[in-house]
């Protein structure tokens, strides 16, 4: 297996590009299913989750057509299959997003259950709950959720309990080609959802409501759509975790295509802990802080501090001027990578959904072993500020959803090498 090696100590500095976002090129390749047409995607972030969904797309009869300039056609008009297989669903949980515009375009569909996740248990009974509101005949068999709606699905008013991103994004898709008019109550405003409404909404579907909590949409009555070329935002979170990078070793480095405003709350809370910011358009330039701050954090859905940046300020917070308070109201498990900052020399204590986390004046390398996507991120921002040489295992979980995170941290001057146990 390979696993990262990093020497800390070095300071970052240089200009490195935001790819783009894999939680919102998800649902959008998802959303492709909606359409009988070849459809262009554009600024795909080249990463394992997104081969994923491609492949199972192909396994649907699906063509995916990756091309020279770095753009991907994907077209569905021969969709022969409607069974997303567990072999695919239990490496990713998103694949869950296929369900609505499987069901909705084709009448019937199977997909495994994706199970729990290492960050908690994370039903999809919203989502199920919702689509039966729409009218599909539900039942789950032999780890497949079974669902039917031969006569169409039908609009309806769907009021989630909870706010769900997922489950958002499976409703609106299921949503545009329904018969009549779904309204999405306590919808997900997340930077993602608006990208699958405008995509929606660009190929003719009425939708209103983009970006608020209510999401109203006209469904086509088993029409599928016809898709413009779609050029997927950048990724707030891989944004976010570079400047984290940059504000633990009090560098100054410059990222350019960023979205400002979906990381706002990143910017705001690195403010907090002393950092300054110069903008420029699209580009953002980090400056150091003189001594990094403590930051009292609460995760909660968008436009609050994201879930997906947790882990990554927790390890700034080890090296701030006093205890920082971090609350994880998202998900009830976290903290994995409490235990393993902890080995890097990190002083943090758990107690039910909160960590303190107590300063300490250095870290130091050690093997430490990635639990989950941004955990496995949080360990590589406290390794190249650690003394010494930190080895990261299990790095397969940073490929998911990092492009090319080696490449880009040597271009900032990281010392990173990637090798083989
Ligand atoms: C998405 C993101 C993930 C992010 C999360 C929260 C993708 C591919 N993943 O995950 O990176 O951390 O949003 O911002 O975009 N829940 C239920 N029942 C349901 C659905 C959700 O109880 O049917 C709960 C979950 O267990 C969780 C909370 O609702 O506690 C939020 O989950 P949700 O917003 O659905 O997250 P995902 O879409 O899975």
């Amino acid at each position: 297996m390979r696993y990262l090696q990093i020497k800390g100590g070095n300071k970052l500095s240089g200009e490195i590009t935001i790819s783009g976002a894999k939680n919102s090129a998800l649902p959008v390749i998802a959303g492709t299913i909606l359409s009988d047409k070849a459809v262009k995607l554009i600024n795909l972030p080249k990463v394992v989750d997104i081969n994923t969904l491609l492949k199972l797309l192909t396994m649907l009869g699906g063509s995916v057509v990756r091309n020279e300039d770095g753009t991907v056609d994907v077209n569905n008009a021969n969709i022969s299959s409607t069974k997303a297989v567990y072999e695919i669903v239990s490496q990713m949980r998103a694949s869950i997003l296929v369900l609505g515009p499987l069901l909705t375009r084709f009448g019937e569909c199977e997909v495994s259950l994706p199970g729990g996740c290492a960050i908690g248990d994370r039903p999809i009974d919203l989502h199920l709950k919702a689509l039966e509101a729409m009218g599909a005949k539900i039942e789950i068999k032999g780890g497949y959720v079974r669902a039917e709606a031969h006569d169409g699905l039908k609009g309806a008013k769907i009021v989630f309990d909870k706010i769900t991103v997922g489950g958002t994004e499976n409703i609106v898709m299921a949503a545009s080609m329904a018969h009549g008019t779904t309204t999405i109550i306590n919808a997900a405003r997340e930077p993602e959802i608006i990208q699958l409404c405008e995509m929606i909404r660009d190929a003719g579907v009425k939708v209103d409501g983009i970006g608020t909590g209510t999401i109203t949409i006209e469904g086509t009555c088993g029409k599928p759509l016809d898709f413009k070329d779609i050029t997927i935002i950048p990724d707030r979170i891989e944004a976010g975790t570079y400047l984290c990078a940059a504000a633990v070793t009090y560098s100054t480095i410059t990222l350019n295509s960023v979205n400002m405003e979906h990381i706002a709350t990143t910017i705001d809370k690195l403010e907090g802990m002393g950092c300054s910011f110069t903008i420029d358009d699209d580009k953002i330039t980090i400056h150091p802080a003189t001594q990094l701050k403590s930051v009292n954090i609460i995760t909660t859905e968008y436009p609050g501090f994201p879930t997906d940046m947790q882990a990554q300020f927790m390890a700034v917070a080890t090296l701030a001027d006093s205890e920082s308070i971090i609350e994880e109201r998202l998900f009830e498990n976290r903290f994995m990578h409490v235990r393993e900052l902890n080995r890097l020399g990190a002083d943090i204590w758990l107690k039910s959904h909160s960590a303190a986390v107590r300063p300490v004046k250095e870290l130091f390398g050690a093997d430490v072993m990635a639990t989950d996507l941004r955990a496995s991120s949080a360990l590589i921002i406290a390794a190249l500020a650690a003394n010494g040489i930190t080895n990261i295992h299990r790095i397969y979980h940073l490929d998911r959803g990092y492009e090319d995170l080696e490449g880009k941290l040597l271009a900032l001057g990281a010392d990173i090498k990637r090798l083989q146990e």
